[in-house]
């Protein structure tokens, strides 16, 4: 093996070169196996793509869908889709070129005070006759005690962990209608909260460029499932 390495820019920015010249497959079915096989990281866009804001809720109410610790939902979107604030992101991301040229960027953000919302989320419960009151006011009561003497690190992880979820079901939904994404956690992101201000306790999880694919990803290289997998015990 060499010892040479490259800039962190290079090395974002020459993944885009490699791998198939043909765009995307265009899929005909929305079967989930075939999502999860055909689903790629597409690094180049049709910069004249737009999507309405009725297509983007579409997507993110089916990635809302994802599961959460507790329930408690601590993801936080910020859709980044006029041109000049792309441009402003570009060198914050290492002047990775699909952030400007798909539709949009989805900033994925964790909130790391989303536990204070577990009064309006298990009222809402009562509210549908789903839970009783004096049920909802114990697991709230919990959430605020366990989740409240998290440290500030572990109530991040929790964040991160919800907020990888909801990325995932967002890039799913994405391929579902025929849509391509790539999953950046190339950006930095002190620069990136300052410039979008991002509020205190909110943290950025992953941008995610969503748009029409125009040249496809990699082929799928993955370690043989049995490098990875154990039984039982470690
Ligand atoms: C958390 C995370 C961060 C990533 N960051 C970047 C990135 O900044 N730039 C990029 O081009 N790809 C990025 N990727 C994409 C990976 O390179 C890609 O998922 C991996 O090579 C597997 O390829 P596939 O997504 O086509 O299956 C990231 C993926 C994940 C999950």
């Amino acid at each position: 093996m060499s010892d040479k390495t490259m800039s962190k820019e290079d090395y974002l920015n020459k993944a885009k070169d490699l791998g198939s010249a043909e765009a995307p497959k265009q899929l005909d079915t929305t079967d989930f196996f075939t999502i999860a096989e055909e689903r790629r990281s597409v690094r180049q866009y049709d910069p004249s793509h737009k999507m309405e804001e009725s297509e983007i809720r579409e997507l993110l109410e089916t990635a809302i869908q994802a599961p959460s610790s507790s329930n408690l939902q601590p993801w936080r979107f910020l859709v980044i889709q006029d041109q000049a604030a792309k441009e402003e992101l570009l060198p914050i991301a290492f002047n990775q070129q699909q952030i400007v040229d798909a539709s949009i960027v989805v900033a994925i953000l964790g909130d790391t005070d989303a536990y204070k919302k577990a009064g309006e989320i298990y009222g809402n419960l009562v509210e549908m006759g789903r839970m009783p009151k004096d049920m909802a006011d114990t697991y709230i009561n919990s959430i605020h005690q366990t989740y409240g003497g998290f440290t500030d690190e572990k109530r991040k992880n929790v964040a991160m962990i919800d907020g990888g979820l909801v990325a995932m079901q967002l890039m799913l939904a994405a391929k579902a209608k025929g849509l391509d994404t790539v999953p950046m956690g190339g950006f930095k992101e002190d620069e990136f909260k300052a410039t979008f201000n991002i509020p205190e306790g909110v943290e950025p999880v992953m941008l995610l460029s969503v748009g029409k694919g125009a040249k496809a990803g990699f082929d799928k290289n993955r370690l043989p499932l049995d490098d990875v997998l154990q039984w039982d015990k470690y």
